[in-house]
């Protein structure tokens, strides 16, 4: 078997080593970033968030971007993916952008209802003749088999509990999740490329989703340390500073409140770096208030980061093992090659 499944369908992806993907990050993976990851042999997903005014703009500069590194289009479609946070989007604005700039994949997350990804699934496949693949981000067992029977996605991504920024207030880690839902859809008869999110920082962690059934991995928290987010250096220092995410880092959706965001479905929270203002929100601060600060952080610049700061640092638990700023490419390729050493080792040290 090939290492990387997904060569076929994303053919600039490596195809000797496990496939990585880079996950979108709202207004944090833009096109320099998304391109850089699949120049180097990884799958770059550029984040559309929930407002898609600008994707249109975005693609385009990714595009030219993608021509400047020599880049080209795979079946019509730009070697990048697009992440869209369905919840706020609209479908829309989605088809003006991707009917413009056909991208190889959109990935969908935290829609309404399960049942809303079907037309944005159908209107994007019609759109871009099927050059457009359907990933879909979901969190439980139940979510893998309603979206694999219904939306029937190219690829699942499996959202565990260590994953940082937005997820299912009620899931488990991947180390129970995954094996999980690969059971229950095998199960059913059902054949869908998993790529594992949630806690995967380096060799290590994808090796580990591998062997707990994934195809491919993506990752998330690492690349905030990634030479081409579009992150503040307050924001990204924190991410090298802060260690030990299981205290470290708590869910909430307090994050949300202070930044004045609204419509995130009741089941979802965000997982950051435990700050002043989560501290102050346990410790009966009214929001109104702890908006105001948050307001008076933002004008402070990068000190408004850090131990005692109030700026929102979304990050996964595996916060601890990011340790160096480097180009996305590199990250790519360590991740790569760190897997199939542990993997070549394992096999070794096992081998009768
Ligand atoms: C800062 C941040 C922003 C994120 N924004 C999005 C987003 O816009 N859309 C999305 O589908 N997932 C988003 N995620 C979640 C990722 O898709 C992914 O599940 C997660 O990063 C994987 O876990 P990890 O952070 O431990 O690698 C975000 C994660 C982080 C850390």
């Amino acid at each position: 078997m090939t290492p990387n499944l997904f060569h076929t369908d994303y053919p600039w992806t490596s195809p000797d080593v496990p496939l990585v993907v880079s996950a979108p990050m709202m207004k944090i993976t833009l096109g320099r970033h998304a391109v850089s990851v699949s120049a180097n042999g990884g799958f770059g997903f550029l984040a559309g968030g929930f407002d898609l005014t600008p994707l249109a703009k975005d693609l385009a500069e990714a595009a030219e971007l993608a021509k400047a590194q020599g880049l080209s289009l795979h079946n019509g479609a730009l070697p990048i993916g697009v992440g869209v946070q369905n919840w706020g989007s609209d479908l829309r604005l989605a088809l003006d952008a991707i009917k413009k700039h056909p991208v190889a994949a959109v990935w969908f997350f935290a829609p309404k209802q399960l049942s809303d990804l079907l037309e944005w699934a159908r209107e994007i496949r019609a759109a871009t003749e099927n050059k457009t693949k359907i990933w879909v981000q979901i969190g439980t067992v139940a979510e893998a088999l309603e979206v694999a029977k219904t939306t029937k996605p190219d690829v699942l991504v499996v959202q565990g509990a260590d994953s940082g920024g937005h997820g299912l207030a009620h899931r488990a880690s991947l180390l129970t999740l995954l094996p999980e839902i690969v059971d229950a859809l095998a199960e059913e008869g059902i054949k869908i490329p998993i790529v594992a999110a949630g806690g995967i920082m380096d060799g290590r962690g994808s090796a580990a989703a591998l062997a707990l059934g994934a195809d491919g991995v993506a990752l998330g928290t690492r690349f905030l340390a990634a030479k081409e987010a579009v992150i503040a250096k307050g924001y990204q220092d924190e991410v090298l500073r802060v260690s030990d995410g299981g205290v470290s880092t708590t869910a909430t959706t307090i994050y949300d409140v202070v930044r004045n965001i609204h419509g995130w479905p009741e089941t979802y929270n965000g997982r950051g770096v435990i700050n002043r203002t989560y501290q102050d929100a346990k410790h009966g601060m009214s929001n109104d208030e702890n908006v105001q600060l948050y307001k008076e952080a933002m004008q402070q610049g990068d000190s408004g980061w850090g131990p005692d700061g109030r700026m929102t640092t979304y990050a996964g638990t595996g916060i601890g093992l990011v340790r160096e700023v480097l180009p996305a490419g590199d990250i790519v390729r360590q991740v790569q090659q760190e897997t199939v050493q542990i993997l070549q080792k394992s096999a070794k040290r096992f081998a009768s």
